[in-house]
């Protein structure tokens, strides 16, 4: 059986481009695959999370994680900072990590032009405690959105080096995966290009928004005075809209605004009202599912435990196995 990881950063509730980038394809594997789902607890440290807040954070993905779907009793779901044998894992990798290829990271470029004052060493190793996720259960897939690529090519990168350093044949190359083919990006309402949570105020739709939330945010949506000819290209704002539509209306329902807008007859008014109520429709069971579970401490603590205890063991495997390979001796 061939394995799976993926994981979400736990800075924040998870949206519908987290829903649909990856969780979507998580949920379709886990009844085929070995699959590792985790909550990147040591990722989020880059932003600096107040003590007293990372814990609920984490809490709060988890139980999101859970109601989409997640099944704890066929897939491992563990907190990342309850496997120190990835922290190892990132060490030993970093050895092989030049860092003029993590400075050259698409990620890592944002992060400088976006957050000047926090350019941290671990924003910069980002990609290399990326890759210790993935390698430390020598996964086949990683069911990811678009935006998360470059990481993946950059954990193949350096299973391949720790090969030709160590001259084995012991990392498999791992790839990002989505059962559309290709790997997807969800846009947000601002226009921004990207559904994220670091993203501005309104641009992300949560599975956690109430019926209003949602309402407000698809209305104030960045959209154009409208069509000045038939049949015309949308713009990308307008064409946002309706890839946002696509995940979460019937095909009818696009088939009909995208008539009307190229017929010159659309108003976004109409559009966007339809989009809240089926975005409204297509999260209620998520948010329903997040309140009950977010009273079932027992049920929570059960499956931390129970995932910590299942991703151990790969985990101490791989861990053992490359420092053999590296040299390390036990004395005695
Ligand atoms: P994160 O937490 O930013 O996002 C989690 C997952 O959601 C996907 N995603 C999107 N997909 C499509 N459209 C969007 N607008 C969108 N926004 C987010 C991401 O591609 C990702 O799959 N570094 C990762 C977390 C991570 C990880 C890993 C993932 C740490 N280690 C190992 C896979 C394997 C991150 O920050 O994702």
């Amino acid at each position: 059986m061939e394995t799976v990881v993926s994981g979400i950063r736990s800075t924040g509730n998870l949206h519908l481009g987290n829903y649909f980038g990856a969780i979507k394809n998580f949920l379709k594997m886990q009844h085929t695959h070995r699959c590792y789902f985790f909550i990147a607890d040591y990722h989020s440290l880059t932003t600096h999370p107040h003590p007293a807040d990372l814990h609920n954070t984490v809490k709060q993905v988890l139980v999101e994680y859970l109601a989409c779907g997640i099944d704890p009793e066929v897939a491992t779901i563990y907190i990342q900072s309850d496997l120190p044998e990835t922290a190892e894992l990132y060490l030993l990798m970093n050895m092989n990590a030049y860092v003029g290829e993590l400075e050259r990271c698409t990620s890592f470029k944002d992060k400088i032009r976006n957050h000047a004052d926090n350019v941290n060493a671990g924003l910069l190793t980002y990609p290399v405690l990326m890759a210790a996720d993935i390698l430390i259960h020598k996964a086949k897939y990683v069911p990811v959105g678009k935006d998360q690529e470059q990481h993946l090519e950059m954990t193949r990168q350096f299973g391949n080096r720790f090969n030709r350093i160590y001259d084995v044949e012991y990392f498999e190359e791992p790839v990002a995966f989505n059962f559309g083919t290709e790997l997807v990006k969800i846009p947000g309402l601002d226009g921004s290009g990207k559904m994220g949570k670091s993203e501005g105020e309104g641009n992300a739709i949560f599975l956690f928004d109430a019926p209003d939330a949602i309402r407000k945010k698809v209305m104030r949506a960045v959209s154009d005075a409208g069509p000045t000819e038939e049949n015309q290209k949308k713009p990308e704002t307008i064409e946002n809209l309706f890839t946002l539509m696509k995940t979460v209306s019937k095909p009818e329902t696009v088939a009909f605004f995208d008539e009307q807008y190229n017929t010159m007859k659309v108003r976004y008014g109409d559009l966007k009202k339809q989009l809240a109520e089926d975005m409204i429709t297509f999260v209620a069971p998520f948010r329903e599912r997040i309140l009950e579970l977010s009273n079932d401490n027992d049920y929570i603590n059960k499956v931390v435990k129970q995932g910590a205890e299942k991703a151990h063991e790969s985990a101490r495997k791989t861990v053992e196995e490359v420092r053999e390979i590296i040299g390390f001796k036990r004395f005695g």
